[in-house]
């Protein structure tokens, strides 16, 4: 049970809940229970009103499972890296059962972190003005204890993501980057420079710090984006477009949803479910 609902529980008498339930499904500000088996369509606007304190998760999650469920595939992977205390991956874990139970795709569930804080800034390009070596420490036993099924990856990501590709998982179809660091960033990349069966045709990417006052496209992530793409033809991240007029909504995190293309994936050209119209007839000038 996700901490919103729980602390709702807590304080809320149980005739109470359920007169609030309703009102919040008339009112549209939670979504009708009875619908979590309706057909996943983009943007996703009902499920996106349920709610969690990570829609960009959710939606990231849902965009991957939706494309993974038009291509056929079984199962998918979605990662966080840099996981800190693990807000972020105990909500990850129940946004993709959400996922998984609306598609239909198994979703496996993997974070990765140090288990022990940042790791020492390496230079101006890590922004050492803002992150500390230590930073965001982790209680292995009690985060371990919170998640049922998400794997925990424990180690620097240059040692640990290898590893991962080497245990040949799902293909990975949504990412969340938060380990602040440049350096930590570039490590994490070599997901998208490797075998293209290792990730979805293109992989929805979250990234938490490229936004606020000391970032900018010489430094962290910003930068490892930038060099990535100058060394690929390819391979490439490039920003979402028009979220805002999709989702009907401006939240910040919006601006920070990316999407890796991998050109030369042998299903990057098969429909991934969003594009559906495929006729517009002349309308009729007497219904004008
Ligand atoms: C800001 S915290 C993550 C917060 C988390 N995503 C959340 O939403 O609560 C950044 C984390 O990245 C991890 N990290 C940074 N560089 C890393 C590296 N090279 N290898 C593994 N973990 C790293 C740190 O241990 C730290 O816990």
């Amino acid at each position: 049970m996700s901490t919103h609902k729980r602390i709702a529980r807590a304080i809320i008498p149980r005739a109470l809940r359920s007169f609030l339930k309703r009102l919040a499904i008339q009112t549209g500000l939670m979504e009708d229970p009875a619908r979590m088996d309706a057909p996943l369509e983009y943007p996703f606007l009902g499920p996106m009103q349920a709610p969690t304190l990570r829609p960009n998760y959710r939606w990231g999650i849902l965009a991957a499972a939706r494309m993974a469920q038009s291509l056929g595939l079984p199962a998918i992977s979605v990662v966080e890296f840099g996981v800190a205390g693990g807000n972020g991956l105990v909500e990850m874990e129940s946004l993709a059962r959400e996922a998984a139970q609306r598609s239909g795709v198994r979703i496996d569930v993997y974070g990765f972190d140090t288990g022990t804080g940042l790791p020492k800034p390496v230079d101006y390009r890590d922004l050492p003005q803002m992150w500390r070596e230590g930073f965001y420490g982790m209680d292995v036993d009690a985060l371990k204890a919170r998640l049922s099924s998400a794997q925990l990856l424990l180690g620097e990501v240059s040692d640990t993501v290898p590893e991962f590709i080497k245990s040949a998982p799902a293909p990975i179809g949504f990412i969340a980057f938060d380990m602040d660091l440049y350096s930590s960033t570039v490590a994490a990349f070599q997901l998208f420079e490797d075998a293209l069966e290792l990730v979805l045709p293109r992989v929805v990417c979250y990234f938490d710090d490229i936004i606020g006052f000391s970032h900018s496209d010489f430094t962290g992530e910003r930068l490892a984006i930038s060099e990535f793409n100058q060394r690929h033809a390819k391979r490439k991240l490039s920003k979402m477009y028009g979220l805002q007029k999709f989702l009907k909504r401006t939240d910040p995190w919006l601006d920070m949803m990316y999407l890796f293309h991998a050109f030369e994936h042998p299903l990057y050209g098969e429909p991934d479910g969003w594009h559906t119209l495929s006729e517009l007839p002349l309308v009729d000038s007497s219904s004008r």
